[in-house]
């Protein structure tokens, strides 16, 4: 027995010696401190031995058991415990959900109307949200003393030209896309033009200074109205996922004629009336128009061989009439649990 003892104290100390980690100083205490362990065995083994043999062998037992005790409280305290807060994982446990950034929601609707539009054969475009007055205004046939500056609220630049006049403005619509691309890419065309517009308006649930437009641009030989209603009509189908109608009625902006307000039938009682579409079972959704021969002209277009359809539209208004959101400041309120639905 005694023998056997010592054999075991070799053992085990041999084994504490090579220790690595936490995780093997937790076998060797099972292995020899454990209920079942070795120890636990040469305890059970006394009972059977003679009396005066017994004694010392279970002093010596002990003292190997404390021994090994104090050992492997010294490993423990180098390695560290087994203990959550100490650096122990628990791969059984479930994660911890890493937040992942999306796109805002304004950016994943033009990138739907792009797809649209890409579709369809059209071009993606860009233009200068700091822009000549020339662009905003005066190649859209709207020239100085026009009454229809006063439409739209602009915000303009407090620097004089060379000339001594203030000629910049924040562009106020996506219109000033058109001559650009006329001049850049002459007809045919088919473009359209996606990007941040301003406006010296008072803001309230469904007016901001600073929005998005869609600007949309077809010129060719034979462009008549019957075109712009089927991009028109492919155009909502294909962004609120549902077949829609469209109607037209005359309305006025000096770069189209005949210039036109398109309404849309509501996507919310699919024409039947509620409160969305304040019961008329329509909703208003841009202006549009054929081009203006004056603005053909300003883009080196001759009028008398193209045509052309333009049409523009907020596209908070086309996201806020898809996902049913009634404040259009949400969109830069940078308020997560609204982000995060989308
Ligand atoms: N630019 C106009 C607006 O901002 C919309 C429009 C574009 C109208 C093209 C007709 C043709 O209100």
């Amino acid at each position: 027995m005694k023998n056997k003892l010592q054999n075991l104290k070799q053992e085990v100390l041999s084994q504490l010696a090579g220790i690595a980690d936490i995780f093997d100083i937790e076998k060797v205490e099972k292995k020899y401190l454990g209920k079942k362990g070795e120890l636990a065995a040469v305890f059970k083994e006394l009972k059977s031995l003679p009396e005066k043999e017994k004694k010392a062998v279970a002093q010596q037992a002990q003292q190997l058991r404390d021994e090994v005790m104090d050992k492997i409280v010294e490993l423990k305290n180098k390695f560290g415990s087994i203990d959550e807060k100490d650096g122990f994982i628990d791969v059984t446990l479930p994660g911890v959900k890493i937040e992942g950034g999306h796109l805002h929601p304004l950016t994943q609707v033009q990138r739907d109307l792009e797809r649209i539009f890409l579709s369809m054969g059209f071009k993606i475009l860009e233009g200068p949200e700091l822009e000549s007055d020339y662009y905003n205004f005066e190649a859209l046939n709207i020239p100085k003393t026009h009454p229809a500056r006063d439409m739209q609220d602009t915000f303009f630049i407090d620097q004089k030209n060379k000339a001594g006049e203030y000629d910049l403005v924040m562009r106020t619509h996506t219109s000033n896309v058109q001559v650009r691309a006329m001049e850049k890419y002459g007809a045919p065309l088919r473009a359209v033009a996606l990007g941040k517009i301003y406006r010296n308006e008072n803001i309230d649930a469904s007016h901001e200074h600073t929005f998005y437009q869609i600007e949309g641009l077809m010129i060719d030989e034979r462009i008549s109205l019957a075109n712009l209603a089927g991009v028109l009509k492919e155009m909502f189908s294909g962004f609120y996922q549902k077949e829609v109608n469209i109607r037209m009625r005359p309305g006025y902006f000096p770069f189209v004629e005949p210039g036109l307000e398109v309404e849309m039938s509501c996507v919310f009682c699919n024409g039947r009336g509620c409160s969305v579409c304040k019961k008329t079972g329509w909703v208003e959704m841009l202006g549009a128009g054929l081009v203006h021969p004056n603005v053909l002209r300003a883009g080196g277009i001759d009028p008398d061989k193209f045509q052309g359809f333009a049409f523009g539209t907020g596209i908070e208004r086309l996201a806020m009439l898809k996902y049913g959101i009634d404040d259009i400041r949400l969109f830069n309120s940078g308020d997560m649990s609204f982000l995060n639905q989308f």
